[in-house]
């Protein structure tokens, strides 16, 4: 709760809201947006079902994403078929005051990375509770080729981090996750660089290189609007 009484849940529905408002005036019949995936991309998703006939539909960054897309009505497209995407919403698990973020919590980074990647706009939806000074830590989750699991958490041991294999977890690319605690991140620009370089890594949950556009960060007083410093 906040001071105001606000359950964390609460703020995931305002930052939901605030996103609708932010995109509504821009869709049109033909717009396919990019949706994330997690608690607060979840809300998004159910109140973008009330305007699922204002525009054409939406890529995915997860199965779970596009089921719950589905279950409203809303058509889920291939993004190879879409090109690119004027939207990108998503939550996070950490943000900055550059909008470089921290995701994978839900093991969806590397999709989500990929639709962001061919977003014009990424809008990050976020109660205050994901808003810090320096990432890591929440520990940030790197997705690896299944037979690279021991080198790559030797590799990341290298680089000071604490890696831990994510027991029974399979990300919808069939591979593994492995998260890094006691790992904080002065650097993430370059930080993202140089964990993708290590061989059997498929990507990090670092968004730095591509951070988000804009911050929906729902606190005590309402949602704010913030853009990267
Ligand atoms: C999914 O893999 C993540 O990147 C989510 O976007 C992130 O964990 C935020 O999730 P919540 O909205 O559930 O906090």
């Amino acid at each position: 709760m906040t001071q105001d009484g606000l359950s964390q849940d609460q703020l995931k529905d305002a930052v939901a809201a605030a996103a609708i408002d932010e995109i509504k005036p821009w869709l049109e019949r033909g717009t396919v947006l990019g949706i994330g995936t997690g608690s607060t991309a979840n809300r998004f998703i159910d109140r973008l079902a009330r305007l699922r006939d204002d525009f054409k539909g939406a890529v995915a960054s997860s199965e779970a994403s596009a089921e719950r897309l589905r279950s409203h009505g809303i058509e889920v497209f291939e993004l190879n078929s879409v090109g690119t995407v004027p939207y990108y919403i998503d939550g996070a698990d950490e943000v900055n005051a550059h909008l470089h973020m921290i995701k994978g919590g839900g093991a969806a980074l590397t999709r989500e990375k990929i639709v962001a990647a061919c977003a014009e706009r990424f809008i990050c939806i976020a109660d205050a509770s994901k808003r810090v000074d320096r990432l890591g830590e929440f520990p940030l989750p790197v997705e690896v080729i299944p037979m690279a699991r021991s080198y790559v958490a030797r590799e990341l041991v290298k680089l000071g981090a604490d890696p831990v294999y994510r027991q029974g977890v399979v990300t919808d690319n069939g591979n593994q996750i492995i998260d890094c605690y006691e790992f904080m991140i002065d650097d993430p620009v370059a930080m993202e660089a140089r964990l993708n370089a290590i061989v059997g890594v498929v990507t990090n949950g670092l968004f730095a290189a591509r951070g988000a556009d804009v911050l929906l960060l729902g606190g005590e007083g309402g949602v704010e609007r913030l853009i990267p410093v």
